[in-house]
């Protein structure tokens, strides 16, 4: 059998991207488990205004206060079908945050507001986060250009000026 050796890396590539996707997807953050592909319809109706945000950020209890009120979201209206409603609660219920860090549910269910947010990114100044290229803690890929596909990793950190 015939091996081409641009196949091989090709598939390393692709295999690499599909773990850094799914890292944080995990319910406990547990970097060395076996992966957690992010459910299709996630993807499609919780990326418009933001990054997909990986269930494994916030409890449980925090997501379904979310999902039960989409029609007031932060201030904006991301009401879903029932239907939708139903399968990405039960998702994300499923894959929540289940590690000790994660277990309280943080103020307004935010990920920024999580105690463990404020320490990871206690070297980001209060004028840093107000950087028009910024705006928002909640605007993840400002600073982590890999954040679209759930890749928080320290090394893909660069804060825009
Ligand atoms: C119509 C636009 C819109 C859609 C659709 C939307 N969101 Fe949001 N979401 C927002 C806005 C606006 C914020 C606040 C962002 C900020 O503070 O900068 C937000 C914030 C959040 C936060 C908190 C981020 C933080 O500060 O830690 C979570 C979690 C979240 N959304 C989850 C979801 C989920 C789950 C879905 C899909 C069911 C969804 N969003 C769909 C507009 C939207
Ligand atoms: C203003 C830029 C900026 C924004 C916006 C930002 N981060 Fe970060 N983030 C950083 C910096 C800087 C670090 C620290 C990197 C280091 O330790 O060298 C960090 C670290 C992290 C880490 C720890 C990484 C590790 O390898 O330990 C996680 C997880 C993380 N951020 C998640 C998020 C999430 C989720 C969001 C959006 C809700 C977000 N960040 C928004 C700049 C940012």
């Amino acid at each position: 059998m015939k091996t081409s050796r641009a196949k091989t890396s090709g598939a390393l590539l692709a295999f690499t991207l599909f773990m850094g996707a799914t890292l944080w997807a995990r319910a406990d953050d547990d970097r060395r488990g076996p992966p957690l592909p992010l459910l299709p319809k996630y993807q499609q109706e919780c990326t418009s205004c933001h990054i997909a945000y990986p269930p494994g950020m916030l409890p449980a209890e925090s997501w379904r206060r979310l999902m039960t009120g989409l029609p007031h979201h932060f201030g904006a209206d991301a009401s879903l079908d029932a239907a939708s409603v139903k399968q990405l609660s039960t998702w994300l219920a499923a894959n929540a945050g289940t590690n000790r860090r994660i277990q309280e549910a943080p103020s307004e269910d935010r990920i920024t507001r999580s105690s463990w947010f404020t320490r990871k990114h206690d070297e980001v100044s209060t004028a840093t986060w107000k950087r028009p290229a910024v705006k928002s803690a909640a605007n993840c890929s400002a600073c982590h250009a890999q954040a679209d596909q759930g890749d928080f990793n320290e090394h893909n950190v660069r804060i825009p000026r």
